[in-house]
């Protein structure tokens, strides 16, 4: 019988390349994450979703698996994992791992063996077909590559494409063949039986595609998404999945669910439905940020929707809460403004305004000491995604490039990639060898070591507020009220329950914002946190919010 265990949970997710690296390789591995574990029990979460650590040639940094049944020697082994997974249960931290099951490396067995001839066995494993024109050279339809460019791949051995929606070593997998869809299974069960607690399911959304693979509406960046997001099948496959395997642990399987918008969300989470537990929207990540890397400015009363339509689905549906992850650049860059003066000031706020809600809070590793985006050279970039767009412009348009540039200077993913900033240290405490990937110079202000020294620090204000939710009903189970919803500055919200409730006031902007609160009927209420120091300590029905301050107060009756 499933608990619902992750309605109590706080997670912490960890990028296993960047967080610790325990032999001077300069790659985050196991045994760094095992020495790193007390410091995650004392930050108060209760839960981690693990980044890959599968065996994968990384040209997607692991989201490449070319063996799902094993760990890369990067990272350590088997053994490894499974004192990983012991140690973490010890400290009752459960261990949520990421399952990349809409593609795998092309270096995995199945697609070695696919490629190789027609009626090769493992060919269905893969979606090939034929090109378009007399000749064959056409790709088979328009659908374009997330990474940019086409999500075809033509293949001499066989004269054929074969489909894959991120980077070309990133074969899809065919979820239309039962074979492959008993090869998930099998994993899942595979690793829930060694005690692994749930799943992130990678791009779940794009598993099932439109039969005849038809042409995409035009699009030069995201074209064919009306054929394979929320495909035709995906609630036939994840029931099977659920019912073979994830109900018959006690697990929380949240999905990576890209284009669900929140009126598709209870098809798929919705408890009776038996097929996620909870997704990873895109919506409110797309407020400031177009086709996925273009970035614009934020508009408040739009960001305070999307929330807010999520916070509203029936009781029956269960967010996740983030502002940051691999995929995402750091938020205090993102959100903020003027970061020399108000860093601390913008973490915290952004903390309080994510952790009252209704759902499970993500705190992405380094957000919980406001690390920052990093200057990079264009030659410093590494992500895929990065790179590729770059090589694409180059190729096609150079004069874009220093919009390009600006572009990924927001919102790259190598953003969130740098080294998890442990001290002020040559190696920031993540390595005594060469880091895989540049750290961030501002490591010598900006790391954990400094930060559990003072009493104000982000860390210690991500410990307040993550021992705050313990057993708190009217966070977890309060209903949800916006108010407000234009006001361009602050975010403004009440959760209530029996009585009781928690007024949250969060000024986005770095001006000073005059409040009128009467309607808020909450004068004398007292106040819960705040990220500035001298906050009143009662709710006043004028209401001044200095840049970047949060007030929570608890309203009785
Ligand atoms: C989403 C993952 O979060 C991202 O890092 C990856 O590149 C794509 N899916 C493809 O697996």
């Amino acid at each position: 019988m499933k608990t619902r265990w992750y309605k109590d949970a706080v997670f912490y997710q960890i990028y296993p390349r960047s967080f610790c690296d325990s032999n001077g390789d300069g790659i985050g591995d196991i045994r760094g994450i095992i020495s790193k574990l007390d410091y995650l029990k004392d930050l108060g979460i209760n839960a981690v979703w693990l980044s890959p650590v599968y065996k994968s040639p990384n040209h997607d940094n692991g989201y490449d698996i070319s063996d799902y049944r094993d760990i890369n020697p990067e990272f350590g082994t088997l053994e490894d994992f499974k004192e990983m997974l012991d140690e973490m249960h010890k400290r009752g931290i459960r261990l949520v791992m990421d399952l990349v099951v809409n593609h795998t490396s092309d270096e995995h067995y199945w697609f070695r063996e696919s490629r190789k001839s027609k009626d090769n066995p493992y060919r269905d494993y893969y979606i090939w077909r034929k090109g378009r024109g007399k000749d064959g050279k056409k790709p088979p339809n328009n659908w374009t590559s997330r990474f940019t460019g086409s999500a075809w791949k033509y293949d001499e051995l066989t004269n054929e494409w074969y489909l894959h929606l991120f980077g070309e070593k990133q074969p899809d997998l065919n979820w239309d063949n039962p074979k492959v869809r008993q090869e998930v299974i099998d994993i899942c069960n595979f690793w829930l039986k060694m005690g692994v607690d749930g799943f992130r399911c990678d791009v779940i959304t794009y598993i099932s595609k439109r039969e005849g693979l038809p042409m995409g509406k035009f699009n030069p960046v995201m074209c064919g998404d009306e054929h394979f997001v929320l495909g035709p099948k995906i609630h036939e496959y994840l029931k099977l999945v659920n019912s073979e395997s994830w109900s018959k642990f006690d697990t929380m399987i949240v999905g990576e669910a890209i284009g669900c918008k929140v009126g598709d969300a209870e098809s798929l989470i919705a408890e009776d439905r038996n097929e996620l537990d909870s997704v990873i929207t895109f919506e409110l990540m797309e407020v400031d940020m177009k086709m996925n890397f273009f970035p614009v400015k934020l508009n408040l009363p739009k960001f305070k929707k999307v929330i807010s339509d999520w916070q509203n689905l029936p009781a029956n549906c269960w967010n996740t809460l983030y502002y940051e992850n691999h995929d995402q650049p750091r938020s205090v860059s993102r959100y903020g403004s003027n970061l020399l003066v108000y860093r601390k000031e913008i973490a915290k706020m952004l903390a309080v305004s994510l952790h009252f809600l209704r759902g499970t809070p993500y705190v992405y590793q380094g957000q919980e000491i406001g690390m920052t985006n990093i200057y990079l050279e264009e030659k410093e970039y590494i992500d895929i995604m990065a790179t590729q767009i770059f090589s694409i412009i180059r190729k096609v348009f150079p004069p874009l490039m220093p919009l390009a540039r600006w572009a990924m200077s927001k919102r790259a993913r190598d953003h969130a990639r740098t080294p998890m900033q442990w001290s002020a240290k040559p190696g920031c405490g993540f390595t005594t060898g060469k880091p895989w990937m540049k750290i961030n110079p501002n490591h010598a202000d900006i790391n954990v070591e400094s930060d559990l020294k003072n009493p104000n620090s982000i860390l210690n204000f991500y410990k307040e507020l993550i021992s705050l939710r313990k057993g708190n009903a009217i966070i977890r189970d309060g209903s949800y009220k916006l108010h407000f919803p234009k006001h361009k500055s602050l975010f403004v919200y009440e959760r209530a329950l029996e009585g009781k409730s928690y007024i949250v006031i969060c000024n986005f902007k770095e001006k000073t914002v005059h409040l009128n609160a009467v309607d808020l009927k909450a004068r004398g209420a007292e106040l819960v946190i705040s990220n500035y120091k001298d906050a009143p300590k009662h709710f006043t029905d004028g209401q001044t919010l200095r840049p970047f301050e949060a007030r929570v107060y608890l309203k009785n009756g």
